[in-house]
């Protein structure tokens, strides 16, 4: 959020001129800026549209290649202004930003609401809001910053320490304050459904509460290990309230059920989930035991499946001594708990959050279907990079059942794969079975490695 650095700079400003004159100067530049937009965008040149002088036709045509070259001056004026306008659009942005953190410092007294609302984050944050900003004490205490002990010397360079929580929690402030109303030390209330749309909205990660998960009523001990990796747990393992369902058998019975659920069958271990990854059809199903072959034996060790599903894909690796951490959300089902059932590791975390692994670390990174098109270009470009960040040299990549159109396959993520710096060991690329054809809808499955050096 970078608010530390906004308000140094806003004190060293601070002391070389008054606030006020200051402010007035802000106040005209935008004016003047905005006069400019009008000018540009309602001028006699604009662009896209230009309006034309409504000719007879015989001048038309003796006209027409002086008005081109006219045209051709004007809109290379038009672009040049268009440059102005936006380096003057950004230094009044920088300017508003840097004045708002000043009405903060300055007028504590008498803020207007508007500054309010755009300094709140950085209240949060210093921990000097006062009860008149109408947020909860529990919410300052979860994400305001705490003094160190004095005498303590900090490794981070500051004499204060900020709980992190993701940037989203700054937008839906109202949800936040409703995730953080709890009676401090009691029972959580049962929210799982909307805690987790505030982590997809960016609210990643949520702060801590001081409040007791409800329990599970008659919890017994999970099955011991190896069985644990394919039998169905307890019922009374976890609590139902968020679910649709409310028994395994009826998560696994669902794959025949009508609609739309994400990962539909993967509580059926029974089913299709026992033959998955166990064989290599040469095209988009890679075998487990044909990837780890690509590598000298024993080599690859740790890794991570993103979006793992029920978690099988760990399973499959237990079972060969490799370890495998599955992330997952609980989207219709409580994947998290059915991953940790089964003696796996499981952590609930979204897509978009930075993995939590340092460079250079991990062996293996697996994910199907889960990065695919729908997650933005530029967002997917710093995933594959937080990947290729987080695997060792040599490690492997296998981004299993990407999902896209033909179009894009070629126009978009190749080239985005080959600018992060992946090498090819295996591509394979085919279209989506059912109605591929007419939509032109593609799979590719790829195995990919950081290169050595
Ligand atoms: C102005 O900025 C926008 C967005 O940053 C950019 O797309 C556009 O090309 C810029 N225009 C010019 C003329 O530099
Ligand atoms: C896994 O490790 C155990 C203990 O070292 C060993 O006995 C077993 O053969 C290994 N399994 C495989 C598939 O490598
Ligand atoms: C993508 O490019 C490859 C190689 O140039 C070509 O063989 C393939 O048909 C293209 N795929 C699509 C879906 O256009």
């Amino acid at each position: 959020m970078g608010s530390g650095a906004d308000e140094d700079y806003s004190k060293k400003q601070a002391n070389q001129h008054p606030h006020n004159k200051f402010k007035l100067k802000i106040l005209l530049l935008v004016i003047l800026t905005n006069l400019l937009t009008i000018y540009i965008f309602t001028g006699p040149f604009t662009s896209n549209h230009l309006s034309l002088p409504l000719w007879d036709s015989a001048t038309i045509f003796n006209d027409l290649s002086s008005t081109r070259m006219e045209l051709a001056a004007s809109h290379s004026i038009v672009l040049e202004l268009h440059q102005h306008l936006n380096s003057t659009n950004l230094l009044v942005q920088a300017l508003l930003i840097e004045l708002t953190t000043r009405e903060h410092h300055h007028a504590q007294h008498e803020e207007s609401t508007a500054a309010r609302k755009l300094s709140l984050s950085d209240t949060f944050v210093r921990g000097t809001g006062d009860s008149s900003f109408g947020l909860p004490e529990e919410v300052r205490l979860a994400i305001g910053s705490h003094k160190l002990p004095l005498g303590y010397s900090p490794r981070s360079g500051s004499d204060e320490v900020i709980s992190p929580v993701g940037a989203g929690c700054f937008k839906f402030q109202e949800e936040l304050v409703q995730y953080m109303t709890y009676e401090v030390g009691g029972e959580c209330p049962i929210d799982d459904v909307f805690a987790q749309r505030l982590m997809l909205k960016g609210c990643e990660p949520l702060p801590r509460r001081r409040c007791h998960p409800k329990s599970p009523v008659n919890y017994v001990e999970p099955a011991p290990f190896p069985d644990s990796l394919w039998v169905k747990p307890s019922d009374t393992s976890i609590i139902w309230d968020p679910y649709t369902c409310k028994s395994y058998d009826c998560l696994i019975d669902r794959k025949n059920a009508p609609g739309f659920f994400d990962c539909k069958d993967c509580f059926d271990l029974q089913g299709r989930e026992k033959n998955r990854w166990l064989f290599d059809n040469g095209r988009l199903d890679y075998g487990i035991d044909q990837v780890l072959q690509m590598k000298p034996g024993g080599t690859i060790r740790i890794g991570l499946d993103i979006g793992g599903g029920s978690g099988t894909f760990a399973a499959r690796m237990r079972e060969r001594n490799v370890t495998i951490v599955t992330t997952s959300m609980n989207l219709d089902g409580p994947f998290n708990s059915f991953i940790a059932s089964r003696g796996l590791i499981s952590m609930h975390v979204s897509v978009s959050q930075r993995l939590p692994f340092f460079e250079n670390t991990l062996d293996i990174v697996h994910s199907m279907h889960v990065l695919s098109n729908w997650i933005p270009d530029a967002m997917l470009e710093f995933t594959l990079y937080d990947i290729y960040r987080v695997l060792r040299p040599g490690g492997l990549f296998w981004l299993d059942h990407f999902f896209c159109l033909g179009s894009q396959l070629n126009e978009t993520y190749v080239p985005m794969l080959d600018r992060v710096g992946f090498k090819k060991l295996r591509w394979n690329a085919g279209m989506k079975l059912d109605r591929g054809k007419e939509k032109n809808e593609w799979y590719f499955s790829a195995l990919l490695e950081k290169p050595m050096t």
